[in-house]
């Protein structure tokens, strides 16, 4: 019922149906001969999307050579072997499983020094206008609505940047760091601008914890308390959710 809204009935099916979406794309390009440059998303919802890309590596032959990749964000201060750094992540379950180039993989980096990081968020900006902007950006959603670490209040050309991280984000990343002290209080994350140049954009989130923010990021104002709204002003953005994210639309 409303556009841009895509439905199914477990995540594991989105996921897959997403995941396909990817290879196409990423063969297109292919046969193009010109660089996928996919923008990535860590946390819970990307989990599955992930296994069935290696997947479709180990079982279908997809190649990742042409990819070129661009996480949303890191935890600042972070440590790359750290347990909970999303280069980890991302190598765990994803960069190390495929043929992806390890020079073609970009995530903010989490060990600069404070005065470094402005100069730096710039050029990763800079490093993905080169390369002609994110053909496709996965994005999931934090319970207050925050896309990336871009939190409530970011504004619609907010810039990639060092953020001070919501209470309640710190709360619900606590348990992975042990508790609320070990949490970190500040990220590096791409802008909202950025993320809307994207030439497509896929949010996904399952379940119904997520149910409400959902409602407010589909049906509710665009507004900067809610940065996953802005969507709504995306040309090809979708939302692509399970039934029980879905159950109040
Ligand atoms: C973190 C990430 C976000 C992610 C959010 C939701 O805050 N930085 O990019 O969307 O968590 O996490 P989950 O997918 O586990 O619900």
């Amino acid at each position: 019922e409303n556009a841009g809204t895509v439905v199914y009935e477990n995540s594991t099916e989105a996921s897959k149906a997403v995941a396909k979406e990817i290879a196409d794309l990423i063969k297109v390009k292919e046969a193009q001969k010109q660089p996928c440059i996919l923008g990535l998303a860590t946390g819970s919802s990307p989990k599955g999307l992930y296994a069935e890309l290696v997947r479709l590596h180990k079982e279908e032959g997809l190649s990742f050579k042409n990819v070129v990749s661009f996480n949303l964000d890191e935890y600042y201060p972070m440590e790359p072997d750290s347990i909970n750094s999303y280069v980890r992540f991302m190598k765990e379950l994803l960069f190390d499983q495929v043929d992806i180039l390890p020079e073609n993989c970009h995530i903010p980096d989490g060990t600069l020094s404070k005065e470094g990081i402005a100069d730096y968020c710039s050029q990763y900006e800079a490093k993905i206008k080169a390369l002609g902007g994110i053909d496709l950006q996965i994005l999931g959603i934090g319970g207050n609505g925050h896309i990336g670490f871009n939190e409530s209040g970011s504004l619609q050309n907010s810039k990639t940047r060092l953020v001070a991280l919501d209470h309640i984000t710190r709360v619900a990343a606590s348990n992975d760091f042990s508790g609320l002290d070990n949490t970190p209080r500040t990220a590096i994350t791409l802008g909202v601008k950025a993320i809307m140049e994207a030439k497509r954009v896929i949010l996904m989130a399952w379940g119904e914890r997520k149910s409400n923010i959902i409602k407010a990021s589909i049906e509710g104002e665009v507004t900067n308390r809610v940065p996953a709204s802005y969507l709504q002003e995306h040309n090809n953005a979708t939302f692509v959710l399970d039934k029980a994210a879905a159950s109040k639309l």
